[in-house]
């Protein structure tokens, strides 16, 4: 018997409407990730972790494209607010880097925790609903991430300044924007 995990209530959206929703976030997170990088790069680019974060910023922009890709194959809409995460994102990338390397490496595990926990979700949420294309880009997607979480730990995020407080204020960012991107 097939599960069903987009179950709704009535008044619920509807299942495209929950996917449409997924993607849509999806593509607003790879758009904000890239300006993080950007943000990062700006201020160090003559540093030692540029060649780290140029790395970083390719597998955003291979993420991003693939959720461009389902956005225009499945006809969802973008966020309203992407000119917001256009500036967020760069001000948090910028604003990280002004306060060091560690610190940049502190935003990148902060925000990756977030996403790849995000990703797992939206996996699990869609197990089982014939939507094993989708599964498979979202997956991909996470082991990125998790990749670029693990290099930030390794580069010494911990390390940063007044980590735990950064760490959660990220955080906390984080989700918000994904709660916004999924609604507006
Ligand atoms: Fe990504
Ligand atoms: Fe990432």
């Amino acid at each position: 018997m097939a599960t069903h995990k987009l179950r709704r209530l009535p008044g619920d959206p509807s299942r495209d409407e929950l996917i449409a929703r997924m993607i849509r976030v999806d593509q607003a997170g790879e758009y904000g990730a890239v300006r993080i990088y950007q943000g990062q790069r700006a201020i160090l680019g003559k540093s030692k972790s540029e060649p780290e974060l140029a790395k970083m910023e390719e597998a955003e922009r291979r993420h991003l494209a693939t959720f461009d890709k389902l956005m225009v194959e499945r006809r969802v809409r973008p966020t309203l607010l992407q000119p917001l995460w256009h500036l967020a994102g760069f001000a948090l990338g910028a604003g990280t880097a002004l306060l060091g390397e560690k610190a940049a490496m502190a935003c990148t595990a902060a925000v990756e925790e977030v996403i790849e926990d995000h990703y797992a979700n939206q996996a699990a949420r869609l197990a089982g609903e014939g939507e094993d294309r989708l599964v498979a880009e979202i997956e991909e997607a996470r082991k990125g991430e998790v990749e670029h979480r693990d290099a930030a730990l390794a580069a010494g995020a911990r390390e940063a300044p007044a980590y735990a407080t950064l760490t959660a204020a990220i955080k906390a960012g984080s989700r918000l924007a994904i709660w916004l991107s999924e609604r507006i």
